[in-house]
């Protein structure tokens, strides 16, 4: 910020997603061989069993987007207009729009400050009669309590539907992110630990589930069994009754060959983001008032966001946490350090989920009776979260491709710049 020469070489930095050799070949595979879509498509299908090994779950089924994954989900469970699923206010907003997209209606609990992920407590106490599902989210690439969320659920006999949209490969009490609840969606947005442009995948091992998922994946059709005939791949001889409401959340050929080859990187990608998450937690918390993120023993991280916190009090400031926040966030990127904001209030605070006459005019909240609504502040950990926290990479340079040095590196900035918060602050600390 004064000139100096900067903490960060910025041509160490890798650009997300990777793509190499191989997924140049398998593309080119994909339009020699002439088939780029369907249901029952050589790479579609080839997905979605190596998914469902690679989860330990019995099906999966590939999609266009997560959010499609999702809405799958909440249509499989059986939930009816106007039904409550409960979910985190710190999420992306698509998991509370799959509900939505449903005609059910969001309900929001807090999260637990150090996992971020939702606190099992405040889904008790969000449960009412009209309470159907529970849908955790693996915020930032960390698995929720699932034994204590899937404890809660029996109780009640609720459906459970993990957005592990961030959480590939992620491991909790040695079970996989995706295998842990009664569904899960995930997300092959090209930001995610497992890219392929957009995409999506829906798991269960249910497969009562699995046939209703695969209705409304596709128009409402039934699952097409039959197997494809190379010489006639756009034709079916299955079932041509459409017996429920769908849409069109089918995937292509070319992106699930993508996937496939980046699955096959994902453990090593993932192993890497742990690396490098590791370096810069064991030099960061060596810097008072600088929490990096924590994961509990009994699972495994893939970090597809690393989170940081400052806490100006321990740095022996009085300042409101998100003016040094944002001074820390500036002065780290003078020095080169890639760091990013991820949404700036509760996903109960955006208009849509505020609203009682948005959403086409024909808003749930009110058609269905529903008198949830939420004020502002109402989430006070998670508001707490966006105030005084950032993430230090972003979608473009996150964590998981980078090399060693350059976290060596950003831990330079970050010794540099945090013993100078006075100066940083200026007038605006006390
Ligand atoms: C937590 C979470 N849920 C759901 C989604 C939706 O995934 P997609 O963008 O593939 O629809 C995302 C993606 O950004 C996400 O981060």
């Amino acid at each position: 910020m004064r000139g100096g020469k900067p903490a960060v070489s910025r041509d160490l930095r890798v650009r997300w997603p990777v793509i190499g050799a191989e997924e140049r070949e398998a593309a080119l595979q994909v339009l020699d061989s002439g088939v780029l879509c369907g249901s029952r498509a050589p790479q579609v299908r080839a997905l979605e069993d190596e998914f469902a090994r690679f989860v330990g779950a019995k099906f999966c089924l590939a999609t266009n987007s997560g959010t499609a994954a999702l809405h799958m989900a909440v249509t499989a469970a059986g939930i009816e207009p106007g039904d409550e699923v409960i979910t985190s206010a710190f999420t992306y907003p698509s998991t509370a729009l799959a509900i939505l997209q449903h005609n059910a209606v969001p309900t929001f609990a807090d999260i637990d400050p150090v996992t971020f992920n939702i606190e099992p407590g405040g889904i008790e106490e969000r449960i009412t009669s009209r309470t159907r599902a529970i849908m955790p989210v693996h915020i930032h690439g960390l698995p929720c309590d699932m034994d204590a969320i899937n404890a809660i659920a029996r109780q009640r006999d609720l459906v459970v539907i993990e957005d592990a949209a961030q959480a590939h490969g992620a491991t909790y009490r040695s079970r996989m992110a995706g295998a842990l609840g009664d569904m899960a969606g995930f997300s092959l947005n090209a930001t995610k630990n497992l890219p392929c442009g957009e995409g999506g995948l829906f798991v269960t091992s249910n497969e009562r589930l699995l046939g209703r998922a695969a209705s409304l994946r596709i128009l409402g059709q039934s699952r097409d069994e039959v197997p494809l005939d190379p010489d006639h791949p756009l034709d079916s001889q299955g079932d041509s009754e459409f017996s429920g409401m769908g849409f069109m959340y089918l995937t292509q050929e070319i992106p699930a060959a993508l996937a496939r080859i980046q699955l096959r990187r994902l453990a090593q990608s993932n192993a890497n983001a742990a690396a490098n998450a590791l370096l810069l937690t064991s030099r960061l918390s060596a810097l008072p008032g600088v929490l990096p993120p924590h994961c509990p023993a009994d699972r495994t991280h893939v970090y597809h966001k690393y989170r940081v916190r400052l806490d100006p009090r321990a740095m022996g400031l009085s300042v409101d946490p998100r003016l040094a926040r944002d001074r820390v966030m500036a002065a780290l990127r003078a020095e080169g350090v890639e760091v990013s904001l991820w949404l700036d209030r509760p996903v109960p605070e955006m208009k849509i989920f505020q609203a009682r006459t948005g959403y086409g005019g024909g808003c749930p909240w009110t058609c269905h009776g529903s008198d949830v609504r939420y004020g502002v502040g109402e989430f006070p950990r998670t508001t707490a979260l966006l105030a005084d926290s950032f993430v230090v990479g972003s979608q473009s340079y996150p964590l998981f491709p980078q090399p060693r040095a350059l976290m060596e590196q950003y831990a330079d900035g970050f010794e540099k710049v945090i013993p100078r918060m006075t100066e940083l602050l200026g007038s605006g600390a006390s």
